[in-house]
């Protein structure tokens, strides 16, 4: 797929591992819609920074621990920048929960901002497609899925949705539209912790740093682009799963 002059949506666009990938899709052509839920200013920088790259931005906030907000997203951002042939679901939430305490509610919330968002962008996303066009779906989900945390319960078992989406939404959308993911592993701090944090976690991992998102962005593009590849979770973890 080339990406040049397509429309893409990115939901949690607006900072860290969302913008980053924002700006990957900016950087190769394509005009960018930056979905944000609080975080109205730094939308509106990165919008300000995919357009200095030459492309078409605009920015729309949703809550999407309402998963029925996500079609509205599709038509603002085909009204906005023309039909959206490149969907990234990038946000969640991170609670704190375990198994031994999370509630029926905390357990709702993550499985319907996590999970149950990512789903019904994608339908709608899907059922917007133009006729004759294709299209690329990546999600973001998390190494810990197969290592799981005893805390960030509910995270990591919606995300271990994600992954299971990700591999039949594949499979239910082919041929026109093909459906990769990310799975992170210490990419950034997590919000509230610094670098120190951060790296104390990566000192554990075989390739002993954090990885910043530039091999996010580069991996998500190569998954975008490569028109032989659906169904595939690509783990971008330094080695973290072998640990
Ligand atoms: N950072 C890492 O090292 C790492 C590791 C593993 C997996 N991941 C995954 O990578 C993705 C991005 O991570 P990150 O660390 O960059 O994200 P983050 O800093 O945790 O931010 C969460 C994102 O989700 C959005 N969001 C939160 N609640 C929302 C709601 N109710 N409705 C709509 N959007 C909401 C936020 O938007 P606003 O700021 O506008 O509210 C924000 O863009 C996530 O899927 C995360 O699970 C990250």
């Amino acid at each position: 797929m080339e990406i040049a002059g397509r429309t893409a949506l990115v939901t949690g666009g607006a900072h860290r591992v969302g913008r980053a990938l924002t700006l990957a899709l900016a950087g190769r052509g394509a005009d960018v819609y930056i979905h944000y839920n609080s975080s109205s200013g730094p939308a509106e920088a990165t919008a300000s920074d995919a357009r200095a790259l030459g492309v078409s931005a605009t920015t729309g906030a949703a809550n999407l621990s309402d998963p029925a907000e996500g079609p509205g997203l599709i038509e603002a951002a085909t009204a906005a920048l023309g039909p959206v042939s490149i969907l990234v679901n990038s946000a969640s939430g991170f609670p704190e929960d375990t198994l031994a305490d999370v509630t029926i509610e905390q357990w709702r919330h993550a499985m319907e901002l996590t999970l149950a968002s990512a789903v019904f962008l994608t339908q709608a996303f899907a059922a917007a497609l133009p006729p004759g066009d294709d299209g690329a779906v990546l999600n973001v989900t998390d190494m810990r899925t197969a290592r799981p945390y005893r805390r960030h319960f509910s995270y990591i078992v919606a995300k271990g949705g994600v992954d299971a989406f990700t591999r039949a939404a594949a499979v239910a959308l082919a041929p026109r539209i093909r459906v990769n993911a990310v799975a992170l592993g210490v990419i950034l701090p997590p919000p509230g912790e610094d670098e120190a944090y951060a790296e104390r976690l990566a000192a554990g991992i075989p390739l002993q740093r954090v990885g910043g998102t530039d091999p996010v962005a580069a991996a998500a593009m190569a998954l975008v682009e490569n028109d032989f590849v659906t169904g595939e979770i690509v783990r971008i973890d330094g080695g973290a799963h072998l640990a």
